[in-house]
This record gives C-alpha cells, structure tokens and sequence, in this order.
C-alpha cells in the first residue's frame, strides 16, 4: 500500500541509503510529508534531454518561482538570460568545458549576479556606484543570484522537468559576457539546463552526506569526537556503489581532496578574481 510513510521512507533511502534513511525517518513524524518535501528529495541533476522544447508558460512558471526566492533587503540583485538558440548554445557549450547537456540544451538558462540594475539607476539619477567594489555588494548578488537559481530548479522539477546546474560557464567569464552582451557590473553565476528528461537516461538520485555530518547544534561540531570520520566512513560506503554504476572514481573523500588538495584543480577558474575585477566587481 502506497502509505505517506511508504512515500517518505523510499525518498529517505534513496536520498540517504538503508542505514542513514532509518535513524532520520525514525525521527521524524510518521505523518509528516508533502509534495514539495517529495520533488526536493527526489532531485537528481539530468544530464540527457528530449528534443523538445521548454514551453513559454513554463518558462514564465519558473521565472516566477525564481523572483519568489527571498533577496537581500528586496534588492533583487539577479538577472536570468534565457537562451535557446541552437548556434548560441554550441558557442557556450564551447566555453563551458564542451559538455554535451549544453550543446543540446532544450532551454539554458544563465543566472546572471546583477549590479548592473543598480548601476544605471545610479547614473540615471547623477549619483555613484561607490560601494560596487567591496566584496559585501558581489556576494550579495551572488547569494540573491543562487537563491532564485534554486527556487527555479525546483520549480522546474515540480513541473516534471530535469534541470542540470553548470558551473563551467565561470570558465571563461569573459567570452560568455561578450557572447551575452552582458554589461559591466553584471557576472553569471551559473548555469541550468531545463528540459523534458529521456526516460532513456533518467538518473537515480545521489545519495547525500548522513544528518550527523552536516547537522551541528548550538555550535559546529569537533568533527573527530563528533563521529564525523564514521559518519564520512558510512558516506563512502553508500555513494560507491552509485558511483560505480557510473563508471566514475567510487571515493568521496578523493573528490572533495581532487579539488581542493590537487594543484592546478580549479583550471581556468584559478583567474575568477580577476575576472570579477574586469568587470566591476572588487573585493575591498
Ligand atoms: C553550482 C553547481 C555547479 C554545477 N556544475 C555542473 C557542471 O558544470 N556540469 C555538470 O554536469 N554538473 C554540474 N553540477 C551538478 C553536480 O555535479 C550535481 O549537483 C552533484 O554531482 C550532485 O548530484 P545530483 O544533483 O544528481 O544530486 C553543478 C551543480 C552545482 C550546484
């Protein structure tokens, strides 16, 4: 019987594997569940699309979604540039580690951290962008930025629709702003991916972290006497075998080191500082 229970614990397992899916349904409500808990836990970023395209109505669905996300002091510092054309999306492809999910994106849509908004009030009204160049005025685009980004992936797969973030288009900052024609004071944060998945390719979901590793109380955690390296132990166990079903390296712990204990890692996004500073960003 398809109980709300049933429902929940299988999103719980899937999410978090048997034994990290039982200590959390345990604790919580046998009768707590709705539709929205669902299509969060059911997440799984779709990399392979059908060829059709993304409705106006559901792009203006998921736009709505987007401005509906809470922003700092309302300042609304995001834009969002929806791009389908097909030449387009190869170039951007290009620029973005040539991933296959943009060349053949249904509808990309670029989340755009934008002070340029600000930056023409401000010359409309004779006045000077003056506190444009601390790093407080960048993050709080990209914060604002990031959250639309989520509200609008979510809305996406509410909609039955699977979405794929890319952050390789801060690969080359540069040459996608041209490409863009994005002005001064404006960054792309990320990318996503919209469209109707190919049942062919329909990832499962991944599974996450156990709550002990990420969940402190009242202050962070020591990490050792925490259980951190158990909880992270048991982590390992249950993504290796997703990670094998995808023919990639099966240890979480080298993926994290991969990126941030291997030199040269960051590739082309070791030069972002200087980037943001091109085009109007700083860090005082
Ligand atoms: C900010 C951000 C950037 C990402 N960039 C890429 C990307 O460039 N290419 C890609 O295939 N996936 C990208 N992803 C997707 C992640 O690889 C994916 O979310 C992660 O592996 C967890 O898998 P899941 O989304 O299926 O749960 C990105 C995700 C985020 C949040």
């Amino acid at each position: 019987m398809d109980t709300v229970s049933d429902r929940r614990l299988v999103a719980l397992l899937r999410r978090y594997g048997a034994d990290e899916a039982e200590r959390v349904g345990a604790r919580i409500d046998p009768l707590l569940w709705n539709d929205v808990l669902a299509v969060q836990l059911a997440h799984r970023s779709v990399r392979k699309f059908l060829p059709e395209k993304v409705s106006e109505s559901h792009l203006r669905a998921i736009v709505a979604a987007a401005s509906s996300a809470a922003s700092s002091s309302n300042l609304q510092l995001w834009s969002v540039i929806a791009v389908t054309d097909r030449e387009r999306l190869g170039r951007i492809a290009e620029l973005a580690g040539n991933q296959e999910s943009v060349r053949n994106a249904p509808l990309l849509l670029v989340w755009v951290a934008d002070l340029a908004r600000a930056a023409r009030l401000a010359t409309r009204r004779g006045r000077d962008l003056v506190n444009a160049g601390y790093l407080e005025s960048a993050v709080l685009g990209i914060v604002d930025t990031t959250l639309a980004a989520q509200n609008a992936a979510l809305a996406a797969e509410s909609l039955g629709l699977g979405t794929v973030f890319i952050g390789a288009l801060r690969d080359h900052p540069t040459d996608l702003a041209s490409e863009l024609a994005m002005p001064d004071h404006s960054f792309a944060v990320v990318g996503l991916v919209v469209g109707r998945p190919d049942p062919a390719e329909y990832p499962e979901v991944k599974p996450r972290l156990g709550q002990d590793v990420v969940l402190h109380r009242e202050q962070y955690g020591s990490g050792a006497e925490d259980g951190e390296e158990e909880g992270v132990a048991a982590y390992e166990d249950a993504i290796a075998q997703f990670y094998r079903g995808q023919g990639l390296p099966d240890s979480w712990s080298e993926r994290v080191l991969g990126r941030f204990a291997a030199p040269g890692a960051l590739g082309h996004r070791e030069g972002l500082r200087q980037a943001l500073l091109q085009r109007g960003f700083g860090f005082e």
